[in-house]
């Protein structure tokens, strides 16, 4: 088989996402600008997602809770609807394990 040019740039790229895909939450949380109201470890419009691992120390629960509520949006308390993340399950799952792993 003779590589062709198109073949080179699919390979290429098919190498470029599979490593853009390890570190997919975390390009999620930048695309999805959550920093604009959450930072690691200063309050802003949201908590830190340290003061949310600190929340939830201890809670079993935690992960699931963290998912349900960016999976699906709405209120977590009295602000605002909560932005809804539109992931697979398992990003979304990996974002949830960064914010209960700030510290
Ligand atoms: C427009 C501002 C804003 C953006 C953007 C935003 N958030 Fe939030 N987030 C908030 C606020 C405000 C709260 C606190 C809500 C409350 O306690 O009533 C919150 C709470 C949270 C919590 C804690 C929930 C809990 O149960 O205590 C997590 C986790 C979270 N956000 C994750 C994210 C992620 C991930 C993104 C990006 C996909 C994001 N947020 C984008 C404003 C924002």
């Amino acid at each position: 088989m003779k590589l062709n040019l198109t073949t080179v740039v699919a390979l290429v790229s098919m190498a470029f996402c599979s490593s853009a895909f390890a570190s997919s939450a975390e390009d999620i949380i930048a695309k999805e600008k959550c920093n604009k109201c959450h930072t690691e470890k200063t309050t802003k419009k949201g908590p830190s997602w340290a003061s949310v691992a600190v929340k939830y120390k201890g809670n079993a629960d935690a992960p699931n809770k963290i998912f349900v509520q960016l999976k699906n949006g709405g209120k977590v308390g009295d602000e605002d609807d909560h932005k809804k993340v539109e992931a697979s399950d398992a990003d979304i799952k990996a974002i949830a394990a960064i914010v209960l792993s700030t510290k």
